[in-house]
């Protein structure tokens, strides 16, 4: 059976998207993986879509893609998890019935949000969901300053109140933004960059806490 990651935050443009990408081409090195579409925007399948454009000769990380939610999205987690070793789940910032689906099939729930208090407080849904169906949620702070005071502040109040956080943090870098425009994950686009490399620490970090 494949390891499960669920990307969820009800907070719209946390970076859930955004993180699914680059993780899944970062994964896709060592692991087959799936990234499974649960969002009705469906902007991943479009990142899967332009990536599909791109000519072989790249030399692009192989992954699988998937877009079926509702009904059948049971029953697609199955198959995904015969045929891979990870599946990434991108969810909608609303709280559905997919939202819950995914959530129960976490191994790991990683929970993104910019280290503010708008951002935090959006996230306690998602958070109460995860401990309501016993699974380990991560929070990591996307585009995030490195070390601005907020930030720390924020990092004391998640361990106050007995939250996980993740060291690794994703900056403010247009690296994520440009390499996802063009269908591609930041590994295949700048891997050395500081994006690339906020990208490969988070990764590791991610790779310490699945069964
Ligand atoms: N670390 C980052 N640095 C720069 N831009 C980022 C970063 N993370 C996300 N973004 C940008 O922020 C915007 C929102 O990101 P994204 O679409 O991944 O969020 P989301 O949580 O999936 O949103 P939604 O809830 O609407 O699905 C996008 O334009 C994306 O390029
Ligand atoms: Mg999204």
């Amino acid at each position: 059976m494949a390891v499960i990651l669920t990307i969820a935050q009800q907070k719209g443009g946390a970076g859930k998207t955004t993180l699914a990408a680059h993780l899944g081409v970062a994964f896709a090195q060592t692991r087959r993986v799936a990234l499974l579409d649960i969002d009705p925007q469906k902007s991943l399948a479009r990142w899967f879509a332009l990536r599909e454009q791109l000519p072989a000769a790249k030399g692009l990380a192989r992954l699988g893609f998937s877009d079926v939610s509702g009904w059948r999205l049971g029953a697609e987690l199955d198959r995904l998890g015969r045929d891979f070793d990870m599946i990434l789940i991108d969810s909608a910032p609303q709280l559905t019935t997919d939202s819950r689906t995914a959530m129960r099939a976490a191994d790991l729930v990683l929970v993104p949000i910019q280290p503010s208090p708008p951002d935090f407080w959006a996230a306690e849904g998602t958070l109460r969901l995860a401990a309501e169906e016993r699974r380990p949620a991560y929070l990591m702070f996307n585009r995030a300053a490195s070390a601005s005071r907020l930030r720390q502040g924020m990092a004391a109040e998640i361990a106050e109140r007995g939250l996980s956080l993740l060291e690794a943090a994703l900056g403010n870098r247009a690296g994520f933004a440009n390499a996802f425009a063009r269908g591609l994950g930041i590994d295949e686009a700048a891997p050395r960059s500081r994006a690339g490399a906020e990208l490969a620490a988070l990764a590791a970090e991610i790779e310490t806490h699945l069964p």
